[in-house]
């Protein structure tokens, strides 16, 4: 039997990011890196990081505690449970098994769903698998939940202002305010050595930053043109970005999705398609003769087509920075803070519109995908979304640390990746009242979290007896 559900998509959201981050600024200064280079160069503001109190599993625990209570989901209600991460602590064990905690206090078992991982698409292929299950024929009429969990840490050297922490939770079922264009998906999937975590024994990846923007650019090329020739074949028209409302990207770095882009506008110019003006045409026409792979290296290219195509930029992609730039690559939760980004920035003026998704993850994995936004019902409204996403409030309430004592924190983080028999310190003071976080990793390597209490003291209940790991 098929599933009845239609309009099928994100019912709800909730985003966490830890309270600690740095300045960028501040960070090229004390790196010695020329002025601008992190705020202009890769256009970035803040970068906000995991200090030893936290790690993906605290976030993704804090993330969906908090989104099923602020909407107010049964826990039996969920049906199918899938993890985006790329962030693996217990290597065979997955943060999905972590999460069950949750919904075996309320005697839910009844869960499918285990962790994805493939650089930043794991989030992609979680969020996926939910909305095809609730389409399906073993759709059992529950809720799928959508998580996205990551701290991106880069060992010293150019990549490592692009870091970033966060943590996302996305409710997946039918009639959803943002509702999948499913038959639109274009994908792009192949094998190439642009970032990897090929040493177990550290966090940091190896990455070859050059290639994987180049990368980047050629899977958005591909992936746009079976997105397009999809759209064309259902709806007999030519797809342009004159037919997104908004595009949001995946964004490690402001600069590669300004590039980003300007690339979509530079294919539409060579499909000749109506949403470039005449004059754009004119300065883009000495590049119409490059070689797709000339096209890649060209400067000049890059510089003009950025220029041409910056007004439509600031209209359709700009509302979709603010959380990557200020809070630094989340990998795969990224694409979906800069969605949430959009929520955000355009709350009361999304009905009806169309927002194209670019997601990106290194090896490499990529789709662009479409959402329809429309009114839904309360809880499941966008204005509601925003409400309980408070970003400002969780922007506002960060606390600015300098360089030197991130860079502390990183050389911490560096001895307690793949440790045991230690204790954290538990000076919580700047997490919210609600926040899981870490206590300590005992001889075996279990790990205990702990949950500080809305009193923001710690009650027994969740000292450790329920997030314990037994
Ligand atoms: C992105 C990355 C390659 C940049 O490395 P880098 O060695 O600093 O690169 P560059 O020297 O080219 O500088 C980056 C940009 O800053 C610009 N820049 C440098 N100094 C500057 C300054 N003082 N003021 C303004 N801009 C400056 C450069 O011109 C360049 O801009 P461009 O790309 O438009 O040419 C590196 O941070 C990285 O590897 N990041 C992780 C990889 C990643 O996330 N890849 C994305 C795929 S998912």
């Amino acid at each position: 039997m098929e599933s009845t559900a239609k309009e099928v998509g994100i019912l709800a959201m909730d985003i966490y990011f830890p309270p600690t981050c740095v300045k960028q600024e501040e960070l090229e200064a004390y790196d010695g890196a020329s002025k601008g280079k992190y705020t202009i160069g890769l256009g970035q503001d803040c970068l906000t990081f995991c200090t030893e109190l936290e790690d993906v599993i605290s976030m993704s625990l804090t993330v969906v505690t908090s989104l099923l209570e602020k909407y107010q989901i049964d826990p039996k209600r969920i049906g199918r449970l899938e993890v985006g991460t790329e962030t693996v602590i217990d290597k065979s064990k997955s943060i999905k098994t972590w999460l069950m905690q949750i919904f075996e206090e309320s005697g839910n078992t009844d869960i499918e769903g285990v962790d994805s991982t493939n650089a930043c698409y794991g989030g992609t292929a979680a969020l996926f698998n939910c909305v095809n299950w609730v389409e399906s024929s073993s759709w059992d009429g529950r809720y799928g939940l959508a998580v996205c969990t990551d701290s991106a840490v880069y060992a010293e050297g150019p990549a490592r202002p692009t870091g970033g922490a966060a943590a996302i939770a996305m409710l997946i079922g039918p009639n959803a305010p943002i509702a999948f264009e499913s038959k639109y998906r274009g994908t792009h999937m192949s094998h190439v050595y642009d970032f990897y975590k090929p040493n177990l024994a550290s966090e940091y990846p190896v990455v070859d930053g050059k290639l994987s923007q180049t990368c980047y650019l050629m899977a958005l090329d591909q992936c746009y043109k079976q997105f397009c020739s999809k759209f064309e074949k259902y709806e007999e028209k030519q797809f342009s970005i004159s037919d997104a409302d908004y595009i949001v990207f995946h964004s490690p770095y402001n600069k590669l999705v300004q590039k980003s882009f300007a690339r979509l506008y530079f294919n539409d110019f060579l499909r000749n398609s109506s949403s470039v003006q005449k004059e754009a045409k004119e300065k883009m026409e000495p590049f119409s003769s490059l070689t797709r792979d000339e096209s890649y290296q060209s400067r000049d290219l890059e510089k003009t087509s950025q220029q041409v195509a910056k007004d439509l930029y600031d209209e359709k992609v700009q509302p979709s920075t603010l959380i990557p730039k200020q809070v630094g690559n989340m990998y795969t939760a990224s694409l979906y803070a800069a969605f949430a980004s959009v929520l955000h920035n355009k709350l009361s003026n999304l009905v009806g519109k169309r927002i194209v998704m670019f997601s990106y993850g290194s090896g490499l994995s990529s789709t662009m995908f479409s959402f329809r936004i429309q009114d839904g019902q309360h809880p499941f409204t966008i204005s509601n979304i925003g409400t309980v996403m408070n970003i400002n409030g969780k922007l506002e309430s960060r606390h600015v640390f300098p360089p030197e004592k991130f860079i502390e924190t990183m050389k911490l983080m560096e001895h307690r990746y793949g440790a045991k028999d230690f204790v954290t310190a538990k000076e919580t003071s700047l997490l919210s009242p609600g926040t899981f976080y870490l206590e300590r990793v005992d001889s075996v390597y279990r790990r205990f979290y702990a949950k500080k209490g809305s009193d923001g003291k710690l009650s027994a209940a969740a000292n450790g007896t329920t997030i314990n790991g037994y």
